[in-house]
């Protein structure tokens, strides 16, 4: 698992994302934007394939969110999703670090989050109606 996006080829890991149904619609070059803007990204590599992807926006004082967390599915359960958020975590010590989940609870309180009752969030306009994903 890299800290860095060097090597990365997006197109192949956007098509990794759809073939394996966690894709919410970007096109390639807009999730790499996604990744670049970033404050600390994660990557996880088998030779030269992507078969990890997480990013974590911080203010780099008291505030982080994680998203796009996701291990290939026939990678999972050998410890990289975990690597991944650990070696994300290690990169904002004394930060609130917050995460929005459906599918993945139990993946989250593995690794010490709790759920946090009554998350507001909107959409502004239409979801990736904007300059960034053209
Ligand atoms: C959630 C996800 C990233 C986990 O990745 P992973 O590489 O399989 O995770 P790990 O192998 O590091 O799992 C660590 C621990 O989390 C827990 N865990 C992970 N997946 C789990 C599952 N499906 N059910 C129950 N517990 C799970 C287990 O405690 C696991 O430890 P164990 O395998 O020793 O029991 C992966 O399943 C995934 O990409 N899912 C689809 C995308 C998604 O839902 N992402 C999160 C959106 S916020």
């Amino acid at each position: 698992v890299d800290s860095t996006l060097e090597g990365v080829n997006w197109i192949a890991a956007k098509a990794a994302l759809v073939a394996d149904q966690f894709d919410n619609g970007r096109s390639a070059e807009a999730l790499q934007r996604s990744f670049e803007r970033s404050q600390h990204v994660a990557i996880a590599w088998d030779d030269d394939r992507v078969v990890g992807m997480a990013r974590l926006l911080s203010d780099g004082v008291c505030n982080a969110y994680l998203v796009d967390v996701w291990t290939h599915s026939s990678y999972r359960r050998r410890g990289i999703g975990a690597q991944m958020i650990r070696l994300l975590l290690a990169e904002v010590p004394g930060q609130h670090v917050g995460l929005q989940t459906a599918e993945a609870a139990a993946f989250y309180r593995s690794l010490g989050f709790g759920p946090q009752p009554e998350f507001y969030s909107r959409v502004v306009g239409t979801f990736l109606d904007n300059a960034a994903n053209r």
